[in-house]
């Protein structure tokens, strides 16, 4: 049942490609918690179609914009604010790409321009996407911006390849850009560590499967949902988090603290 945590706020959602992306939850329930807001993705991504959908669904629309390009998120934060009718109180990036994972290069053989590509899209479009909004001045004070994250910014997950380095410098901009934002208009800049999660971007990692059923098997609560972080987001955009800003939050069933579980002790167990 709504509670219109969000009535009042207005925001841009990155990312929501088909109806398992956890940006496309988002956007579902930020539009019941009586959030308005932009939908937008890269210009090819848009080829599928499905996000019209969604945007019929929340009453929006769907701006095109590649995160990579500073050109594109001026027009489309721009556009934003004037569609909804003044700044802007969230912003949510759930973008992440590694042509070196979808290529099956590993993290001894990567291909350094498909890492720069790794860096730009996941982790230096999150700066991008800042420092325009700031140099637009398009948030409001007290306002909330949530990149999307995995714990393989902190410990090694051997297929997860370039996009560990990929989180581990999303979540430093979060830190540093979190400072400087703060400082100038009380906007609050966070990252949520996710569980693993069926979705496209997920499921290209090699061996997802295991990752899943691993992550699954060790945290006591059993890997988040989509819906579950898609929840966290909303929080974080609402003003009951309004003192939370620089941290990375995780939302994984408890998987970051436990050593063993007794399901992984039993499946290596000899007697
Ligand atoms: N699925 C998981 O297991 C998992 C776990 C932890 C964190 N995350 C993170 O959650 C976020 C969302 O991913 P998802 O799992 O919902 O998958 P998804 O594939 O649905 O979403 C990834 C999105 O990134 C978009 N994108 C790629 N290149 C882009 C560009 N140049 N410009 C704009 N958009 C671009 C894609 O079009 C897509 O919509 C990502 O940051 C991902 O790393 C996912």
């Amino acid at each position: 049942m709504s509670s219109q945590l969000l009535k009042g706020k207005r925001g841009i959602i990155f990312g929501a490609l088909d109806e398992s992306s956890i940006a496309w939850k988002v956007a579902e329930k930020a539009f019941s918690e009586g959030a308005v807001f932009t939908l937008t993705n890269a210009p090819i991504a848009m080829r599928m179609g499905e996000i019209n959908k969604l945007a019929d669904k929340c009453n929006t629309i769907v701006i095109p914009a590649d995160a990579t390009s500073v050109e594109d998120i001026e027009k489309l934060i721009t556009e934003s604010m004037e569609k909804l009718g003044g700044k802007l109180d969230f912003i949510l990036h759930s973008i992440g790409m590694s042509p070196n994972v979808r290529k099956n290069r590993g993290y001894t053989d990567l291909s350094y321009d498909f890492l720069m590509k790794t860096l730009d899209v996941s982790a230096i479009s999150f700066h991008k996407i800042m420092q325009t909004a700031y140099k637009l001045d398009a948030m409001n004070e007290w306002g909330s911006i949530v990149g999307l994250s995995y714990i393989a910014a902190q410990r090694t997950f051997p297929s997860y390849s370039d996009m560990a380095d990929a989180k581990s410098t999303l979540e430093s901009i979060a830190r540093s850009f979190g400072y400087h934002y703060g400082k100038h208009r009380k906007v609050r800049v966070n990252t949520i560590s996710q569980s693993p999660t069926w979705t496209t971007a997920g499921s290209g990692v090699k061996g997802f499967d295991a990752f899943y059923a691993y992550a699954d098997k060790l945290s006591p609560l059993g890997n988040a949902s989509a819906e579950s972080c898609a929840d966290y987001c909303l929080f974080l955009f609402s003003d009951m988090s309004r003192m939370v800003t620089m941290q990375n939050l995780f939302n994984d069933g408890g998987f970051s603290s436990v050593g063993v579980s007794d399901e992984i002790m039993q499946l290596l167990m000899k007697e």
